[in-house]
């Protein structure tokens, strides 16, 4: 595409959606940083430089990402690409684990999934061109103990991205996932102090969360992760759609 393309990106303030907007704005895109913590957004943006924007946005509320997606076409007229990013991890076995929980990371990771493609999608419809691709996790693949509702969400994205996919055909919209593997964000340090204050040892923690062994023996970077969200952004990807791509270091 000859024109400079916009890029909506959820939960973007930190960690991998952070190192998204850098990759995308690093070729000429335009971003707009999304994140519930609008001043961490806007903080992410202003390190990006010129073409970035933060912005506030809760993947869980249908009004503000309606009101966000007409503000963005109001400045841009168009949006050519969309992350699914946003997520958060709550760890528990499955008989104590509360419905509020359960509750909260289906709704951002999954229903925010789809609720951002659903409003995003009649833009790209219009422009008969798109790229969506959403943040699922190799635990869209497979289980960990522990880890009901993050399993569960990230299963959906799948399922979720392939009707996107299905649907967006016809419109020269792709939809794939990313799978990451181990990434070394605010989400998995929480977790590993949480296992090293029940009395791992920081080793053991690793393992846990490392399960089942990756072959690399080593984290992924988040600079990893933004690069196979561009190349699924950009032009010679225009034939992939409906795929699910890991991430993973060998996971
Ligand atoms: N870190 C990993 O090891 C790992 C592995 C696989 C997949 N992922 C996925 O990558 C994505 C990014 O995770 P991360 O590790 O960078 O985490 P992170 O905690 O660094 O960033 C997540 C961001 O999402 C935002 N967010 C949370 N709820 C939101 C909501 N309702 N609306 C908008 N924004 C919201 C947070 O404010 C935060 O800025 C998530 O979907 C996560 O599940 C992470």
């Amino acid at each position: 595409m000859d024109k400079q393309r916009t890029v909506l990106i959820t939960g973007a303030a930190g960690g991998i959606g952070k190192a998204i907007a850098l990759e995308f704005s690093n070729q000429n895109d335009f971003v707009y940083v999304a994140d519930l913590n609008k001043d961490a957004a806007e903080k992410t943006a202003n390190e990006i430089g010129g073409n970035a924007k933060g912005i506030y946005l809760d993947v869980t509320n249908e009004e503000t990402i309606q009101t966000a997606i007409a503000n963005i076409i109001h400045e841009r007229g168009s949006i050519e690409v969309l992350v699914n990013n946003a997520g958060l991890q709550y760890r528990a076995p499955l008989e104590s684990f509360p419905l509020e929980k359960w509750n909260l990371l289906i709704d951002v990771m999954l229903t925010g999934v789809f609720l951002m493609t659903k409003h995003v999608f009649p833009h790209m419809k219009k422009e008969t061109y798109g790229r969506i691709i959403n943040i699922s996790s190799v635990h869209g693949k497979l289980a960990t103990p522990e880890k009901i509702a993050y399993v569960a969400a990230k299963h959906g994205v799948i399922g979720v991205t392939g009707v996107t996919a299905l649907e967006g055909a016809a419109y020269k919209i792709t939809a794939n996932s990313i799978l990451p593997g181990p990434v070394k964000t605010e989400l998995l340090m929480k977790q590993i102090d949480s296992l090293t204050a029940e009395g791992k040892t920081e080793k053991d923690a690793l393992e846990a969360i490392m399960y089942p062994k990756q072959a690399m023996e080593r984290f992924i970077e988040p600079e990893e992760v933004a690069s196979g969200v561009v190349y699924l952004a950009s032009d010679v990807a225009s034939g992939i759609t409906g795929e699910h791509i890991k991430v993973a270091g060998g996971m």
